[in-house]
């Protein structure tokens, strides 16, 4: 990422790539009113920490709200319409984070956004996650909302294919990245969570993702 992105900072909407946005403080007016929830959320609905299909476990846990939640284990990534520790519905998206995430998408051009997923995933200090792309959709006609909140995180966003040069974004809480059309596919990934106490959240970074999983 050029520096010339980065010396205005009183610019709060910077465009990654054609139809990526970095909503810089987007969520910020909600942001410890959705962390606060999610604290008491968590305690009943522990994220867990799924096994990718190669058999290694990966470094964030994770746990969904909405019709469908984003499940990975030995034979395979996608959606589940049942949270299998519990063996029941996934909890619905709260009407404030779907209103915070429908507002996003219409501030990045991306107007009618129903999600039907909220992924939650929990990195502690030092967790990561590998470069790859949302694909387990039924359609990608609908963008991702992304929500950044707790300790900063450097977010790679890069192009179509893994090898692509990416951008180190610096994420801070209550940032959100938007991304579609034709980044809809493009391969993204975060950096080792670095040490650090957050007002709100503690020694921990939450994304929040927004998703349409299933058909339109
Ligand atoms: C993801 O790609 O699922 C998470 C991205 C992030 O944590 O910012
Ligand atoms: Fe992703």
């Amino acid at each position: 990422m050029t520096a010339d992105l980065f010396s205005d900072q009183m610019e709060s909407q910077v465009m990654l790539a054609d139809g990526a946005y970095w909503l810089r403080s987007f969520a910020l007016p909600q942001a410890d009113a959705v962390c606060a929830m999610l604290i008491e959320h968590l305690k009943n609905y522990p994220p867990q920490q799924m096994m990718t299909p190669m058999g290694y476990s990966m470094s964030v846990r994770t746990t969904s709200f909405g019709e469908f939640g984003w499940v990975s284990s030995k034979q395979g990534y996608g959606y589940a319409v049942k949270n299998s520790f519990t063996n029941e519905s996934w909890p619905p998206i709260p009407e404030s984070f779907f209103d915070l995430a429908q507002r996003a998408a219409n501030q990045a051009g991306y107007v009618n956004f129903k999600p039907d997923t909220c992924l939650i995933n929990v990195y502690e200090i030092g967790d990561k996650m590998g470069l790859h792309q949302d694909k387990d959709e039924a359609d990608f006609s609908q963008p991702i909302v992304s929500v950044s909140l707790g300790l900063p995180v450097t977010f790679q966003f890069g192009g179509l294919t893994r090898t692509a040069k990416t951008l180190k974004v610096p994420l801070s809480h209550g940032d959100v990245v938007v991304w579609g059309a034709d980044s809809r596919l493009c391969f993204h990934g975060v950096l080792p969570l670095k040490a650090g106490t957050h007002g709100t959240l503690g020694q921990r970074r939450i994304n929040l993702t927004f998703r349409k999983a299933g058909k339109m």
